[in-house]
Order: C-alpha cells, then structure tokens, then sequence
C-alpha cells in the first residue's frame, strides 16, 4: 500500500503517494525527473547517489524515500546560484576534475557537505570525506585538488 511522503527538495515542497519499498533514488529521478544523481551500485558502495539529507551525505540508493517524509533533501540541480555554478561546481570545470562525469554528482555533494562543516579542510580531509565516493576516471587527484580550490574561494 502507498504511503504519503512529504518531502522538500531544493527548496520545493513535494507531497508524493510512494510504494515503501521505494528508495529516495527512485523517487528523486523517477518521479521527480532529477535524474542528475546516478545510479551506479545500487548497494551502497559506489557513492553516485549521495545527496543532502538534513544536510547529511547520504546514499539514496540505500536510503528508502519514507525515510526521507518531512526532511529536506538537497541533489545537484539545487548548487547552481542564479543560474551560475557555484564556486564548487566551477573548481571543478577549472581543474579538470570531470572525465565521464559520472561520478561527479556525488562527488560535488559530499564536498559540498565537507566545505560547510570546514572553512579550510587539508588534503587528508578532502580524501577522506571522499572516500566513499568512487572515480574510476580522474584519478582523484585533479578532484582533491578543487575541492581544496572551493575551499579556499572567498569571492
Ligand atoms: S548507487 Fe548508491 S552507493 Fe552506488
Ligand atoms: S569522472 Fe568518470 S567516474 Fe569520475
């Protein structure tokens, strides 16, 4: 039997009848279209799927979306500011730290919960907070350095 989620999403209240065995992975691309955040594993090893939940990384391949009934939940279509990326998104452009782009929806979430807990997270912090997050494309390298680039961009 459906359940009533209430969720907000990048600001936008949504009200949603949802099967509960449904995941907040499903509900975000297949019933609201937000298909930025990826599916990659699926059983939480990948990182793809991690969006803002309260303000927490969170894997929403493993998250079901009852769970997420009266919680905010923030996807990679909410960082752009003004129709802008944001100075994240946009270390990221300058730093070559987008191959495939796959992973990169994840990625940019997680480092967006690191640099709000953070003013001026080091290396170590960086590779840490990403650790979840897989890249089979960069490396890792270019992305460690945007994030720590982000970090330290005050305009
Ligand atoms: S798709 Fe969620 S961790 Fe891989
Ligand atoms: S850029 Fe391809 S998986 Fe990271």
């Amino acid at each position: 039997m459906k359940k009533i989620v209430s969720v907000t999403v990048n600001g936008v209240l949504h009200e949603l009848a949802i099967e509960p065995r449904r995941t907040l992975l499903e509900l975000l691309r297949e019933d609201l279209g937000l298909t930025g955040t990826k599916k990659g594993c699926g059983i939480g090893d990948c990182g793809t799927c991690t969006v803002l939940l309260d303000g927490v990384a969170t894997f929403s391949c493993l998250t079901l979306a009852i769970q997420a009934d009266g919680c905010s939940v923030e996807t990679v279509e909410g960082l752009a500011e003004d129709g802008k990326l944001n100075r994240l998104q946009q270390a990221f452009v300058d730093h070559g730290a987008i191959q495939c782009g796959f992973c990169s929806p994840g990625m940019l979430m997680t480092a967006t919960e690191l640099l709000r807990r953070s003013d001026n997270p080091n290396e170590q912090d960086i590779r840490r907070a990403i650790s979840g997050n897989l890249c089979r494309c960069t490396g890792y390298q270019k992305i460690v350095e945007a994030i720590k680039a982000a970090s330290e961009d005050t305009s």
